[in-house]
């Protein structure tokens, strides 16, 4: 998973954000993935695939893609070809150094922004990559657009309170305590 440290500035976030293209936190991210230290390998990688539909045959797109990681065993799993994106040159970059295989497409784009052949996938995959999105039913549409009749999307995010934004408890003016704000 993502580390909660992108959350500690007060200014709102540029929509799309590219966190992941600061080089510090890029290197962290990194770091977490390889020697997997975060919670994707223990919990959300096999609860993700635990969701798959048959791969075989089958056109994919994964939004948000990262390193590559899903694109490369939706292909192992017998996908006939798998587009993935992620609005990060460094992942692009990283995931296309670590895939050697035509049938995958990495395009350095963001999900709000991307176009994508409509009716062409059978499946779309988003692993947290969600939570960066602030226009979420512009995506839904978006991904609805992108699938055939009958296909398939999953998509996993971080839980709120892994995102909340610093603020702490809000109080009344007299220091008691109203509420913990779980986004911006
Ligand atoms: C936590 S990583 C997950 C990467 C990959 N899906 C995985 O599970 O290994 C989140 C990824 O989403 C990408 N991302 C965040 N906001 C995005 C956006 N608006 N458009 C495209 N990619 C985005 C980041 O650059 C990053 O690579």
């Amino acid at each position: 998973m993502t580390t909660s440290h992108e959350n500690h500035n007060t200014a709102p976030a540029p929509s799309p954000q590219n966190i992941y293209d600061d080089p510090r936190f890029f290197e962290g991210y990194r770091t977490l993935r390889e020697q997997d230290t975060g919670l994707n390998g223990a919990l959300e990688i096999p609860a993700m695939r635990g969701l798959l539909p048959d791969l075989r045959g089958r056109a994919v797109l994964d939004l948000g893609c990262g390193f590559g990681d899903f694109a490369r065993h939706a292909r192992a799993q017998g996908a006939d070809r798998v587009t993935a994106l992620d609005v990060s040159a460094n992942m692009i970059e990283a995931a296309r150094a670590l895939t050697h295989d035509p049938a995958i497409t990495y395009l350095h784009a963001s999900i709000e922004d991307c176009v994508t052949a409509q009716a062409a996938f059978d499946l779309v995959v988003s692993s947290l990559a969600l939570h960066y999105i602030a226009d979420y039913p512009a995506v839904v549409r978006r991904v609805f657009d992108s699938l055939k009749p009958g296909g398939t999307f999953i998509f996993s995010v971080e839980h709120p309170l892994q995102t909340a934004h610093p603020v702490g408890w809000v109080r009344d003016a007299e220091g008691n305590k109203l509420h913990w704000p779980p986004d911006h």
